[in-house]
């Protein structure tokens, strides 16, 4: 195949990436741009030098609709496990349930392709919880998780994780894991009551690279976990960070709504609620409100 490279169409975080589809080649080269203060178009060569089990691949674009299309792009084009996308702005960021994530300049906003098997994919939503915390509590920020997918700090949502999983010819999944971590940027008015930046929590902007490096050894690292078949170590570990375990709280399902007591995360990542009645019930997916 005729290197991408060769038609001008990616940038040197792509180096050593031969398969990207035409297109999406295109559409990295409208978006390509000039190194930002804090160095996030360098993170290609960063990430080719940790020493993980994955190899990760970087691409970054300064603007795109959302990291999940071009991510899932690359995938369907054949980029192996490990590859990155990050953008320094979302047009079309996306949350859960179809919600719109506010991905303004000044946070992290990415996506890794992981191949996971049936079998793990519906941990990857805990899991990846799990290394945001470990990142953000390694330099000091008392990160916890509320089940099943956000990243609070003091009660706000700091980020949150968006799993999209879908399966080629053969048996392979494809996991496309997108993290949004709202590090120096502004949020909107509507959503200052119940979100917040790290800029806002520690009253500085942090540097963006390093944390990517660290939230990058922390997926490999847990990921390796269940890949390795430690997912009960990986559940006690989101059970140690929960900001939800133990809280009186309301489960909104298709289904209708639940009141209850949260009371444990089981082997699948499913949640189970202590109802009025004494049932304890099983949830694989759906939003918590806390009440108190
Ligand atoms: C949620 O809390 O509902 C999950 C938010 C996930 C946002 C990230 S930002 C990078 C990736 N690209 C997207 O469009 N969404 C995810």
């Amino acid at each position: 195949m005729e290197g991408a490279e060769s038609k001008g169409c990616l940038g040197k975080a792509d180096l050593d990436y031969g398969k990207v589809p035409q297109g999406l080649g295109c559409m990295l080269n409208a978006h390509k741009q000039r190194l930002t203060p804090d160095g996030l178009a360098d993170a290609g060569e960063h990430a080719s030098r940790l020493n993980t089990r994955l190899r990760y691949r970087v691409y970054y674009v300064e603007k795109c609709s959302s990291t999940q299309d071009l991510a899932r792009e690359l995938a369907e084009g054949g980029a192996a496990e490990g590859t990155v996308v990050v953008a320094e702005e979302q047009e079309r960021g996306r949350g859960r349930l179809g919600r719109s994530w506010f991905s303004g300049k000044g946070g992290l906003w990415f996506t890794v392709i992981l191949r996971p098997g049936q079998r793990l994919v519906n941990l990857l939503s805990l899991a990846v919880g799990v290394s945001v915390a470990r990142a953000l509590r390694s330099i000091g920020l008392p990160a916890r998780l509320k089940w099943p997918n956000d990243v609070v700090i003091e009660g706000k949502k700091v980020g949150g994780i968006l799993v999209e999983a879908f399966s080629g010819s053969g048996e392979e999944i494809t996991a496309l894991v997108g993290i949004g971590l709202n590090v120096n940027n502004d949020l909107p008015e509507e959503l200052a009551e119940t979100s917040a930046s790290l800029k806002g929590i520690l009253g500085r902007k942090l540097p963006r690279l390093p944390l990517l490096m660290h939230l990058l050894e922390e997926v490999d690292g847990v990921y390796t976990l269940l890949v390795e078949g430690r997912g009960k170590q990986v559940i006690d570990e989101w059970k140690s960070f929960s900001d939800t375990l133990g809280k009186a709280v309301k489960v909104v399902t298709q289904e209708g709504v639940f009141t209850g007591v949260a009371v444990d995360v089981g082997p699948l990542g499913e949640l189970y609620l202590k109802t009025g009645s004494g049932e304890v019930k099983a949830f694989y997916s759906g939003d918590v409100i806390h009440l108190r």
